[in-house]
């Protein structure tokens, strides 16, 4: 019987078949070099290696740097990568070019060593060089959407409160919700979910994310590499109506007016700052937001991000925006 994932997988990341030899064979020599890598690493390095539940120290990353540089596996991983996605821009972001042409979510946080890369892979990809064919959908997964950025129903229940009062006051026919920087997911349909439950009708939701992968996990509601999950889909009915995309949140790839727009754990953290950065987003949302519509940002960031917070929402003040909130959860509207 064949795998539904890969069949899904085949079909709409659109696999070039014609390689696929070329693929196995790619993935037969390079799992040869890495795993000869790895055995000359446990021969001359001795244990402590990495695992699960370690912090990867200094002295570790520069062991592993010797025998496993990073940069030299991601880059043939990103081989493997060609030949496994028809369209180079499914590539994960963390494979791709670092540079001055890069584009949104480019060479974003490049790693310093394989063990910072494991220390984000479910335990099933985690610790390893070598990969089956069958892998590869949950490994670039894996690389697309790492634990870190966290996206799971139930993460910001202050906002939830919040937006159900909003929702009933609102009772607007044809609510448009924008969610800006959504991963995989499980926050759109969240809050799509909220609107209805308090009695919207016909909302619509777009999730917009960099990461082609992440918007193609959102609208299967599937993560290849995290079954766990996956099973937080289940509590969405599966024909509400909601679409994902993937763009920048700085150049939105939507058209129209939105009444409310979400964007959480996106600014002021690693992935989006700067005043430019802010001032750009600012004029893409004074162009998307529906009159009396409201914008808001919950940050799950820690502390030593809140001035970047802070910042976006005074030069927000500045640009004649209403703002409440804190830096935790920020409220922005238009008069
Ligand atoms: C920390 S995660 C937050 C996910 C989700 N909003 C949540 O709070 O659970 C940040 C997400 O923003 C995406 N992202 C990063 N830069 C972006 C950009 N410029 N435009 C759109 N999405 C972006 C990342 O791929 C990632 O999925």
């Amino acid at each position: 019987m064949s795998d539904p994932t890969r069949t899904a997988c085949d079909a709409e990341l659109r696999l070039r078949r014609a390689d696929a030899d070329g693929l196995k064979q790619a993935l037969a020599r390079l799992n040869g070099k890495w795993e000869a890598r790895l055995g000359l690493f446990r021969g001359n390095v001795p244990p402590p290696w990495w695992a699960e539940g370690l912090a990867v120290q200094p002295e570790t990353r520069r062991q592993y740097e010797l025998y496993l540089p990073v940069a030299e596996f991601c880059r043939d991983l990103r081989a493997l990568a060609e030949l496994f996605f028809a369209c180079p821009s499914w590539i994960p972001s963390v494979l791709r070019r670092v540079g001055p042409g890069a584009t949104c979510g480019e060479g974003r946080c490049t790693p310093l060593s394989l063990p910072d890369i494991w220390d984000e892979m479910p335990p099933a990809l985690a610790g390893r060089v070598s990969f089956a064919d069958m892998e590869l959908l949950p490994l670039f997964c894996a690389l697309a959407a790492p634990a870190r950025f966290g996206t799971a129903p139930g993460r910001y229940p202050e906002q939830q409160t919040f937006l159900q009062e909003w929702f009933v006051n609102v009772s607007r026919n044809g609510l448009r919700v924008l969610d800006l920087g959504c991963g995989v997911g499980h926050g759109t349909y969240e809050v799509l979910a909220l609107a209805e439950a308090c009695g919207v009708r016909n909302p619509l939701a777009v999730g917009v994310t960099c990461e082609p992968l992440e918007a193609w996990m959102a609208a299967h509601r599937l993560l290849p590499h995290d079954p766990l999950r996956t099973s937080q889909f289940e509590r969405f009915a599966p024909a509400v109506p909601v679409r994902f995309a993937a763009g920048d949140a700085v150049r939105l790839p939507v058209r129209g007016t939105w009444h409310l727009v979400v964007c959480n754990g996106l600014v002021g953290g690693e992935y989006l700052c700067g005043p430019e950065t802010y001032e750009v987003l600012l004029s893409e949302l004074e162009r998307a937001l529906a009159p009396g519509g409201l914008a808001t940002f919950a940050n799950p960031f820690h502390e030593g991000r809140s001035a970047h917070v802070a910042a976006f929402a005074a030069l927000a003040r500045t640009r004649g925006w209403t703002v409440q909130g804190d830096v935790r959860l920020l409220w922005l509207s238009l008069s």
